[in-house]
């Protein structure tokens, strides 16, 4: 790819990432989410925030019941396309561009999600735990906080190994290329993109840098933050939920804010 610019995460390969089924990740973790609350509480939360929306599919199937929503992200270019997520019926959703390092919202919430490895994009403690105060400080008393992450054997052994071709569509051809380290429990996935602009192709590049924590390193950054692990689930391949195991490539965490 020459002396191509890297582009930052998220701004070329959104539009294509929209695109593909992987938005069914999150119409599963809104349904997992929302049972998951109703046992804890009775009820449905009325007031969400999902941080790390990117293209808004969860935030639209919060505003079918909720009366407030808010959804984060950093990149401009997955907030544009969340404007295809709002429908009719539901509350507005409102969106902001932010770091989840430093988000706020303007009015607390019930319900707070992080999802599809996003939190994975902590790539460092110091970053973890400033984003669980920001977490704690957006969250009512009580308030209940759900999130997914690829565990160490997930990023190792699925997210940050191989290649493959991503997207091949009419207007996106995306490949991808991953390493993982294992002395850092970092890995960084190279993204090769085409994009068609009328009758050519503009090429791009991303780089995507995710890690992978422990349970009880997890479980640590929450207590420190004043917040409580309620339970740990393991996501199957399937998008089930089962008891969480040392086989888990990805966990899903079910946590409170203490009163
Ligand atoms: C795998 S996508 C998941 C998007 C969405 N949650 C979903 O389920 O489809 C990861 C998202 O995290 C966002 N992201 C990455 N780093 C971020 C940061 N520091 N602050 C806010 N958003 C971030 C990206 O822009 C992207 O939209």
């Amino acid at each position: 790819m020459g002396n191509l610019t890297l582009a930052p995460p998220y701004t070329e390969f959104g539009p294509a990432f929209a695109l593909t089924e992987e938005q069914t990740f999150s119409e599963t973790f809104v349904l997992h989410a929302l049972k998951i609350y109703g046992q804890l509480t009775g009820s449905k939360p009325d007031t969400v925030a999902d941080v790390a929306c990117g293209a808004g599919t969860a935030c639209r199937l919060f505003a079918e019941s909720a009366r407030t929503v808010y959804g984060i992200d950093i990149s401009q270019q997955m907030l544009n396309l969340s404007e295809r997520a709002q429908r009719p019926g539901g509350c507005p959703v409102q969106f902001r561009q932010m770091d989840m390092q430093c988000f706020t919202v303007p009015t607390s919430v019930k319900l707070l999600t992080c999802m599809y490895d996003s939190i994975n994009f902590m790539t460092t403690s110091a970053a973890m735990m400033s984003f669980m105060k920001c977490v704690y400080d957006a969250l009512e008393l009580e308030g209940v906080f759900m999130f997914d992450m690829y565990t160490l054997r997930g990023l190792a052994m699925l997210w940050g190994v191989g290649a493959e071709i991503h997207t091949n569509t009419s207007d996106y051809f995306v490949a991808t290329s991953s390493v993982h380290d294992k002395e850092t429990q970092i890995a960084t996935k190279s993204f090769f993109g085409f994009t068609r602009v009328g009758a050519s192709w503009r090429k791009w590049q991303e780089k995507h840098t995710l890690r992978a924590y422990s349970v009880d390193l997890m479980t640590e950054y929450l207590r420190g933050a004043g917040l409580e692990l309620l339970s740990v689930w393991k996501w199957n391949l399937d998008a089930s939920l089962s008891r969480f195991d040392d086989d888990a490539y990805r966990a899903f965490f079910v946590v409170r804010k203490a009163s």
